[in-house]
């Protein structure tokens, strides 16, 4: 039996990281991000904007509280890692493909950048913990990896697999590591899975998942999986890191919905990082015209935990 230590956004955002703190911190210290080592292939300001995901219906967040209040916890269970996080060296990176494939492979991230064109979209994130904000990414829809990955017609699920770096202290807590986050192979083929290279017309800072992260955005942020080091593809449904610490409340699907509170908490509306605006939540978080039909067949689950 796991003993679980309820820390960071295991419980009420609101008594995780007092906002007076996170303001003071940024006063002082400002932007983050400018001190990672970026890869050599980096989102640019001039990558083109994909019109479909020019506006979010929302202002976009202030870039400095989106790389100054995040959730890592390879760094530590606090929101105020980006500093500890610049020490994550990021390039050369490569990441691992293999599982269910034609044939298993390694891919340097300046390889894997060359072959696929970069866009920038603009998306909604909505953190489990009732906090969201709006983000310009740049990057490519998960479908392009998933085909030069080119996985078996019998594979069913894809699954991520966060670094494990000796920069990243808060790997000797007890947690069930490495990070793992999966999708199904029909979620991963939807044209709103994403994989972020960059933000904010700049390079993935570390602390937000560089040089490679997932986003999803109609599920919650834990499903977003950052910094991967691999990418397998297997017939058996994953059990994820949040949903082996604790199925009761983070579990695979974890679509957002307004309606279905967290057990300790409800999720009818979030706060915007920086006006802390608090807003009604929307099913599958705004996009369900884009998902619901995924999930059309799926009977006796627990869709939105
Ligand atoms: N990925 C890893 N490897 N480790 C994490 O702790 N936290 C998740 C997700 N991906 C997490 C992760 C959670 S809970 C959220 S809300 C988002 O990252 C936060 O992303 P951000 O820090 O870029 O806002």
């Amino acid at each position: 039996m796991h003993i679980i230590r309820r820390r960071g956004w295991e419980i009420p955002e609101h008594l995780v990281t007092p906002e007076h703190f996170v303001l003071n911190r940024r006063t002082l210290l400002g932007a983050a991000g400018a001190m990672s080592i970026l890869p050599a292939i980096a989102a640019r300001a001039d990558t083109p904007v994909n019109p479909t995901y020019k506006d979010a219906g929302r202002p976009v967040t202030d870039e400095k509280y989106a790389t100054t209040y995040n959730n890592y916890y390879e760094f530590d269970t606090d929101k105020s890692i980006w500093r500890a996080a610049q020490k994550l060296k990021q390039h050369p990176w490569t990441i691992r493909i293999e599982g269910m494939v034609a044939q298993p492979r390694s891919i340097g991230i300046d390889d894997l950048l060359a072959q696929i064109p970069q866009e920038e979209r603009i998306y909604r994130h909505r953190c489990v913990e009732a906090w969201a904000m709006t983000v310009p990414w740049s990057g490519f829809p998960l479908s392009k990896l998933v085909k030069l990955a080119d996985p078996l017609a019998s594979a069913k699920y894809v699954v991520f697999e966060t670094a494990q770096d000796k920069s990243m202290t808060g790997l000797s807590a007890f947690y069930p590591w490495p990070y793992t986050e999966g999708l199904t192979i029909e979620e991963a083929a939807n044209d709103l899975a994403f994989i972020s290279t960059g933000m904010y017309g700049k390079a993935l800072p570390p602390q937000n998942g560089g040089p490679i992260r997932l986003t999803v955005p109609w599920k919650y942020g834990f499903k977003s999986a950052k910094s991967i080091v691999k990418v397998s593809f297997t017939d058996k449904r994953p059990v994820t890191f949040w949903e082996s610490l604790q199925s009761s409340e983070y579990g695979f699907w974890a679509n957002v919905n307004p309606e279905v509170s967290h057990p300790r908490w409800s999720q009818a509306t979030e706060r915007l990082l920086g006006s802390n605006e608090r807003v009604p939540t929307q099913l599958f978080n705004g996009y369900a015209e884009q998902v619901a039909g995924l999930y059309s067949g799926v009977k006796n689950q627990k869709l939105f935990m």
